[in-house]
Parts: structure tokens; sequence; C-alpha cells
């Protein structure tokens, strides 16, 4: 059984439902496995170190989680159009696994929860994808010969899936459309159909 990654930090809850689509994508596929992580947040002010286990949720990831992976799919709610700071802060500290190549020539895929429409989903997504491309993963997007990414009129993007989770009550975001399932669960089938074959 080989795992697929799936690494997000997610404050309200959109980005870890997205992660949840995801996974279900990376298990249809025989053989693979979804490994779910997410990251400590990060304050400005001082850096206190985070409880060893998290409160509710998936655990946080280590970089023992990275050299096990045969892919990898990060997820990110957007911040000013950027990803957001705890999983860059993690990010930033792989330099080791950077300089020993654990990562390159492995299968990656990038996903997205925003507040809005046009706030900047594109651009977040492709932030996620530059530290990938300098670890040497192939990068995995989706194709339009998935009609959802067509007829969606909520998330998702050729880049990676997204939701967009609107602007009321941030702590009752709403819940993903037909089409931001789809096409999530298709991101984690793409990228574990490719780690697949790169291992066979
Ligand atoms: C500091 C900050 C910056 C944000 N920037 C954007 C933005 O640029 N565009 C946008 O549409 N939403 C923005 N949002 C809203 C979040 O991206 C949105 O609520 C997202 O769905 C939250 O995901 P989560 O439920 O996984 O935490 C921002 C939120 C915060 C706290």
């Amino acid at each position: 059984m080989s795992e697929i990654l799936v690494l997000f930090y997610s404050r309200h809850g959109s980005t870890a439902e997205l992660a949840r689509q995801v996974c279900r994508g990376v298990e249809s596929v025989a053989g693979m496995s979804a490994r779910l992580r997410t990251v400590p947040a990060v304050t400005t002010t001082v850096e206190t170190p985070a409880a060893a286990v998290p409160d509710s949720g998936p655990p946080y990831a280590t970089h023992d989680d990275l050299r096990a992976c045969s892919g990898l799919i990060l997820g990110s709610p957007t911040r000013f159009g950027n990803m957001a700071a705890p999983l860059k802060y993690f990010l930033d500290g792989t330099s080791s696994l950077w300089l020993s190549g654990v990562l390159a020539g492995k299968p990656a895929g990038v996903f997205t929860s925003t507040q809005t429409m046009h706030g900047g989903q594109e651009s977040t997504l492709l932030s996620m994808m530059l530290p990938l491309l300098h670890h040497g993963m192939y990068l995995v997007g989706l194709p339009f010969t998935e009609t959802a990414l067509s007829t969606t009129t909520t998330g998702g993007t050729p880049y990676g899936a997204t939701h967009v989770a609107g602007t009321a009550d941030k702590a009752a975001p709403r819940k993903l459309s037909a089409d931001e399932q789809t096409l999530a669960q298709l991101l984690g089938k793409r990228v574990a159909e490719l780690a697949a074959k790169l291992h066979a």
C-alpha cells in the first residue's frame, strides 16, 4: 500500500472539508491510501511550541510523513491571495529534505478555500506550487475533460481543487457544492494514479 500525504491547514473548516474529499479520491485508486495531516497555528508575536497532539482533527505533520509518502497534496485557506502562514512556516522548515531530495520525482497537487469567488484562488494555488517545484515534485492539475470544470458555478480550477466558502457566518461556512466535491476527489485520484504509475 502506497500513501499520499494530504497536508492542510484550516481555521474554520472549509479547507478541511476539501481535504476529506481529496482523501476519498486518493482511496478510490487500488493500492493507494491517504494519510491526513495538519500543521499548528503560528503567531506573529512569539513562537510558542504547539502541543504535540492537536485538540481535534488529524495529527500534526512531521518530516517523516514527507519521507514516507509517495505523493503530496497541499491545502490552505487563501490569505490575501497567498497560502496561510502556518503551512508556509512548516514548508520553510523542510530545507534538510530539499537537500536530500526526498520529495524529488514524487507527484503533488494543491487545493484552497476562499471567502469570495474572485478572491485569489489561483494565486494561492500557484503560491503552494512554488516550494513543491523547488523540491522537484511533478505537479498535477485538473483537466477540462472533466465536465465539472466547465459547468461549475462555485469553485474548481485547472490549477487545483477549490471551494468558495461565502461571506456568511465563518463558524458555519457554505458546504462544498457537488462540482467542488467532484473536482477535489478527482485531484486526489489523479495524484494517486500518477504515484501508482511512478512506483509500478
Ligand atoms: C487574514 C485573512 C486573509 C484572507 N484573505 C482572503 C482573500 O484574499 N480572498 C478571499 O476570498 N478570502 C480571504 N480570506 C477568507 C478565507 O480564505 C476563507 O474564509 C476560507 O474559506 C477559510 O478557510 P478555512 O475554513 O479552511 O479556514 C481571508 C481570511 C483571513 C483570516
